[in-house]
């Protein structure tokens, strides 16, 4: 099983993954569940393949999947899911340094960038995964209009 597969099938992943589904359930926003992290992942990694960056497949999957994981845990989620980060990552067989890169990612992957580092990936390929110009509830959402992923992009 690939380090990944470990992520998801580990314990306090699974767990935290099931309450955002429950909390999530009746929400009208965007979702925080298994498919926004995978929509996050290859986004991220088509980037990663036509930039020809020297940034791990595996590595960035893995921040993917957790980047959101706390988010119902009543802190900052950039935080917490860091925290859950370094607890599982190592028991998924990731080095110390492999854990640092995705927590340090993940603690800042709320801040916009257009860059091309390992967090810069994620913080922007997880604003891309949002279908804004299909969603029921854009006159709700606080997301202003300038941010918004307003049609298809290739
Ligand atoms: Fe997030
Ligand atoms: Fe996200």
């Amino acid at each position: 099983m690939h380090r990944c597969n470990k992520i998801y099938s580990h314990p306090l992943y699974k767990e935290c993954l099931k309450r955002i589904e429950e909390k999530e359930a009746d929400r009208i926003f965007c979702l925080h569940n298994l498919d926004h992290a995978l929509d996050t992942a290859r986004i991220g990694y088509i980037k990663i393949l036509e930039r020809k960056l020297d940034i791990d497949k595996e590595l960035y999957y893995a921040a993917a999947l957790l980047h959101d994981i706390g988010r119902y845990s009543g802190k900052p989620h950039s935080e917490a899911s860091a925290e859950y980060a370094l607890k599982i990552m190592p028991e998924c067989g990731f080095s110390e340094s492999e854990t640092r890169t995705v927590a340090d990612a993940i603690l800042c992957h709320r801040t916009k960038s257009d860059g091309n580092s390992f967090a810069d990936i994620l913080s922007s390929s997880d604003k891309e995964s949002r279908l804004c110009f299909k969603c029921r509830a854009a006159d709700e959402c606080y997301w202003q209009n300038e941010k918004r992923n307003k049609e298809i992009d290739i």
